[in-house]
Parts: structure tokens; sequence; C-alpha cells
């Protein structure tokens, strides 16, 4: 009897501790709206009206097509492109040069660069 709860113990303790193992080694996928940075919130009174409230794109009633901001394939990859592109932006999106600051827009590149597509 001692032995068999001994045996149950045991399996509980290597199952929650392979349990722990595994849930910490794991990412999670970030989530804008739990994000309470300045940087998320320009994200969401800027962006999100076009690309979606985690940035994943949509396709407006008019039929233009927002691209999401996480997907591996992307007409712009480097901090510089993606900068400019949010400075001047064409071909539908709206350029934010005169609406937000230096500052914001490198807020929103870096946003976009590492916390939406995982860039270092
Ligand atoms: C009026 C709608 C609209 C708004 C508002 C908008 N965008 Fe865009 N965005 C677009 C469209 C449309 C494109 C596709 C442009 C293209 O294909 O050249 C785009 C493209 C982009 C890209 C390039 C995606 C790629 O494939 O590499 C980035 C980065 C981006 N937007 C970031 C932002 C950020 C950050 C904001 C907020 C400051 C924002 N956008 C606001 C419509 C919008």
């Amino acid at each position: 009897m001692f032995r068999t709860k001994l045996v149950i113990l045991l399996a509980f303790i290597a199952v929650s501790g392979l349990s722990a193992c595994i849930s910490s080694s794991a990412s999670k996928p970030y989530v804008m709206a739990d994000d309470q940075t300045y940087q998320a919130a320009l994200f969401r009174q800027n962006c999100a009206v076009c690309h979606g409230r985690e940035g994943e794109g949509a396709v407006l009633p008019n039929g233009t097509v927002i691209p999401s901001l996480r997907d591996a394939h992307h007409k712009f990859n480097t901090r510089a492109e993606i900068y400019n592109q949010i400075t001047h932006g064409g071909n539908g999106m709206t350029p934010f040069e005169r609406q937000l600051t230096d500052n914001e827009r490198q807020l929103l590149t870096d946003l976009v660069y590492s916390k939406l597509r995982g860039g270092k």
C-alpha cells in the first residue's frame, strides 16, 4: 500500500516537473493587446485601423489588401525599409511623417521588426 502511494507520488512529481519544463521553454506569441507600452499604444491608435488589432492584416471593404505585419513573407525587411514605409507610406498606406515624431516612428519600426516579426 505504502509502495503504491510512493509510486503515484513519484509519478506525479515527474509529470509536474516535466510540464513545468515544457511550458517555460515554449515561447509565447507576442500579444499586442496585452502590451501596455507607449509603443503598443501608438500602434493601436495609428496602425490597427488598417493592419488589424494584432497586426494580422486585413482586406478593407473597398478591396484594399492590407498586409500582415507578422508574416514571414514581407516586402520590407530591414529596419530602414520599415522606417521608410512608416514615414512615407505609399501604395495605400498613409504617410506618418507629419503625424508622428521621429522617435515615435522609430518605436513603431522596432515594434514591427522585433516584437511582431521576432527580429533581433
Ligand atoms: C490606411 C491604411 C493603413 C494605415 C493606417 C497603416 N498602414 Fe501600413 N500598410 C498599408 C498598406 C496598404 C500597405 C502595403 C503597401 C505596399 O504594398 O507597398 C502597408 C504596408 C506596411 C508595411 C510594410 C509591410 C511589408 O510587407 O513589409 C509596414 C511595416 C507597415 N505598413 C507599418 C505600418 C505602421 C507601423 C502603421 C502605423 C503607424 C501603419 N502601417 C499604418 C496600409 C496602412
